[in-house]
């Protein structure tokens, strides 16, 4: 057969799935891996029962069709609900959201409505994957601006001054942070909010992680945008505990009606693709109208590992790492890589010690370099265990 790959293929990856080929060569071989890559939380706290009931009955009462494109209208309005209850966001209604199949669709239909060739999309560095690879699918490039280590990997808000350009078409904000875990206050997003309006840049703020901090309050971007337009992407795969179940969302919160054309450009690539998985948003709407005491009791076992990561990875010779404040990873720095780079340190790690991780300059290679990924959500027993034998490779091997 001859045929060529598209091009744009070659700018897609993510280094979160992609490393797992090589901890899939050592379980050939009879090793036993123990996962610290992928921040699935539904495997290691179980979906609250009243969520599973929804699902079997929206399956035993009907809803097995396809659902309106744009998303079931009673969760439309739920999800309206939810974001003023929860974030403070006033004044969305129904129409103002697109259900999608996962923030992650989101992030493809937006950037398919706004990115061409050779424009440039703002993404904070280090960053969630999906942003970058998204960007490149559709010819334009990522920028990335720098967030700054030493000052808890907030944005450097001069860097995102510096980086916008007439090519900017996009500035995205990830808020509690994936990988650093860091909580963005309102100082900052008000600071971002403001570079959005001064240069006219559409602003996106991912706010999956809204239900999961530790230390400080969360502050949800549309909450405080006053008269500045906000594309809010958020989801039920982690505080649901429902990964799998691929429910997210994207409201536009536009006051002066300014995102009209970007609503009605993504609303016809919601058309094309049918529509997200209709009985599983049916039980999204009990997700938001019914008890909530999961949440409270999933973040208090998350901040002991969190605490416990945090402690133990700065005890370790030859690692630092910043407090994480929210989500559920740390994102550690390796002091004096004597390895080629982060991805040959984590090959490494890997094959002697049978624990992945996820490689820093997977989510930027200049602003991640040097760092890894490593998630906190096993619980404390595997943790302790896991960071004992991290310590060993680095005594042994520094
Ligand atoms: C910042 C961020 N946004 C979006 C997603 C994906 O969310 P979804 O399951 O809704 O596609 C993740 C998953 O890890 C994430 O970390």
């Amino acid at each position: 057969m001859r045929f060529e790959i598209a091009g744009r293929i070659k700018g897609v990856s993510y280094a979160i799935r992609d490393l797992v080929v090589h901890a899939e060569k050592l379980e050939a071989e009879g090793k036993k891996i123990t996962y610290f890559n992928i921040g699935d939380p539904s495997l290691y706290f179980d979906t609250p029962d009243h969520l599973k009931e929804a699902l079997v009955d929206a399956v035993n009462s009907g809803f097995n069709g396809y659902a309106p494109s744009e998303g079931l209208p009673e969760l439309r309005e739920a999800i309206c609900y939810k974001e003023e209850k929860v974030n403070g966001v006033r004044g969305l209604e129904a129409e103002d959201v697109i259900v999608t199949a996962g923030i992650s669709e989101g992030i493809q239909m937006f950037l398919g409505a706004i990115a061409n060739p050779g424009d440039e999309i703002l993404i904070p560095g280090p960053s969630y994957p999906p942003y970058v690879s998204f960007s490149k699918f559709f010819g334009a490039n990522p920028i990335m601006f720098r967030c700054i280590e030493e000052e808890g990997w907030q944005p450097d808000l001069d860097d995102v001054r510096k980086k916008i350009t007439d090519k900017t078409k996009a500035l995205i904000l990830v808020n509690p942070n994936n990988p650093c875990g860091s909580v963005y206050g309102p100082k900052v997003v008000r600071e971002l909010i403001s570079i959005s309006g001064e240069y006219g840049i559409p602003l996106v703020s991912d706010e999956i992680y809204d239900r999961i901090v530790y230390d400080k309050e969360f502050t949800s971007t549309a909450s405080i945008a006053k008269d500045v337009p906000v594309i809010g992407f958020n989801g039920f795969s982690k505080a649901y505990l429902v990964t799998g179940w691929r429910v997210g969302y994207m409201y536009f919160y536009d006051p002066e009606e300014q995102l009209t054309e970007l609503r009605e450009s993504i609303e016809k690539e919601a058309r094309v693709r049918i529509c997200a998985n209709t009985p599983a948003q049916k039980a999204c709407v009990a997700a938001i109208n019914g008890p909530q005491n999961h949440i409270p009791e999933l973040v208090s076992q998350l901040k002991e590992r969190r605490n416990f990561t945090y402690k133990r990875l700065n005890e370790i010779s030859g690692l630092s790492c910043v407090k994480p404040e929210g989500a559920f990873y740390a994102f550690p720095k390796v002091e004096t890589m004597k390895w080629k780079d982060d991805m040959d340190f984590v090959l490494r790690v890997l094959s002697e010690t049978q624990l992945l991780f996820v490689n820093g300059s997977g989510f930027d290679p200049v602003y991640g370099k040097d760092h890894f990924r490593m998630v906190f959500l096993p619980d404390l027993k595997v943790l302790e265990e896991a960071l004992d034998k991290l310590e060993s490779f680095l005594k042994k091997n520094c």
